[in-house]
């Protein structure tokens, strides 16, 4: 009984963890901090494969001078089949990031990525 009630817990953790994945941030936001960026990324699902995305901020042939204060990214599906997150460099306390974007299996992205620079 006591193990049948541990599992179901288990399992409760295990979904809750997944439904959070999709939407995360790297960072804290302090009030003076100013939006520097944001981008809708969208993919359509590849059958039988995953879509990956990749953001790099800034952009190639632009310039930021900001230090970055914080990455926001929201999960729009929000229904717990949302895109995997990464920040595979920079961020916070640098001027660039480089994130990726991985969908779940036979799923598509539409993710929204945000950065604040600070003041
Ligand atoms: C927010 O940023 C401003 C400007 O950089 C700084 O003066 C202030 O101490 C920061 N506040 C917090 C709570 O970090
Ligand atoms: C992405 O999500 C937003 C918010 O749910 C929705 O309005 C938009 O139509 C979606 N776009 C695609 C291509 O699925
Ligand atoms: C979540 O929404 C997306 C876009 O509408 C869809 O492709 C996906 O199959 C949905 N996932 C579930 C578990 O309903």
């Amino acid at each position: 009984m006591k193990s049948a009630i541990g599992v179901v817990l288990i399992c409760v953790t295990a979904l809750a963890s997944v439904a959070l994945a999709s939407s995360v941030s790297w960072g804290y936001r302090n009030g003076t901090d100013i939006l520097i960026y944001k981008e809708n990324v969208i993919r359509f699902p590849l059958k039988n494969d995953y879509q990956s995305a990749s953001v790099y901020f800034p952009e190639s042939g632009h310039f930021n001078a900001r230090t970055i204060a914080v990455v926001y990214i929201y999960d729009r599906f929000t229904n717990s089949s949302g895109a995997q997150p990464s920040l595979w460099a920079g961020g916070p306390g640098y001027r660039f990031a480089s994130i990726n974007l991985k969908s779940l299996y036979n799923k598509g992205i539409n993710s929204t990525v945000e950065i604040y620079g600070k003041k």
